[in-house]
């Protein structure tokens, strides 16, 4: 499984990439917004720091406006990939896009029927968020082992970006269900390899070793 950062917080992002498991990352308008930082230049240093895909989303609703704006994302870094909302402009942009070879990343995504119909317009990527599908009160890992087994079915290509990532839980059941990719924010990454017993272990050994060194 791929593990991308969504976040834009350039500090974090490179403090993390160090680790080696940062395989790309995802943006969208409200993160980019918490940075109060230019969109094009904090995306080209996001992509200069990360060797992976880096999501950055339009903003515009109509099928010109986001086609305007997605071929001039695509070309700010070789490894930038264009977030498309799910509606029916953004499905058209999708397949225009698919056939000029630039890639795109389907986001808020919330059923199944969604998925499927961003995989037909060609989607590189497609986004279902699991937290706000949990939040409406439905199941949102439920979500990805369905869009998984569709997809399987069909043979598509389309990778699944497990997004709206707000637990550990979250991600292993994602893993289970085989996504391909989940995007996780950096406040929760560290939660990943951290564990109570870890930290008392460490802390045993130091205090028995203590106890004899010279
Ligand atoms: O990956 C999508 C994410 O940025 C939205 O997360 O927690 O606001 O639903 P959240």
């Amino acid at each position: 499984m791929d593990f991308y950062l969504d976040t834009a917080d350039l500090e974090e992002i490179k403090r993390l990439n160090k680790l080696g498991i940062v395989d790309g990352v995802t943006t969208n308008p409200s993160i980019i917004a918490k940075t109060n930082r230019d969109f094009k230049e904090t995306i080209i240093e996001i992509c200069s720091i990360v060797n992976g895909p880096v999501s950055a989303e339009v903003t515009g609703q109509t099928v010109e406006d986001m086609l305007k704006e997605a071929r001039d994302i695509a070309e700010w870094a070789p490894n930038v990939v264009v977030k498309i909302p799910m509606t029916e402009e953004g499905l058209e942009v999708v397949n225009i896009l698919s056939g000029e070879g630039i890639k795109t990343n389907v986001t808020l995504v919330f059923s199944v029927a969604q998925g499927l119909m961003a995989a037909k317009a060609g989607a590189t990527y497609v986004s279902p968020f699991v937290g706000r599908v949990d939040d409406i009160g439905e199941d949102g890992i439920e979500l990805i082992q369905n869009l998984r087994t569709v997809l399987k079915n069909y043979n598509f290509d389309t990778k699944i970006i497990t997004a709206s990532v707000r637990s550990i839980g979250h991600l292993e059941m994602a893993a289970k269900a085989g996504a391909d990719i989940a995007t996780i924010p950096g406040s929760l990454l560290p939660k990943l390899w951290k564990h109570p017993l870890t930290d008392i272990g460490i802390e045993k050994f130091l205090s028995d070793w203590e106890k004899v060194a010279k």
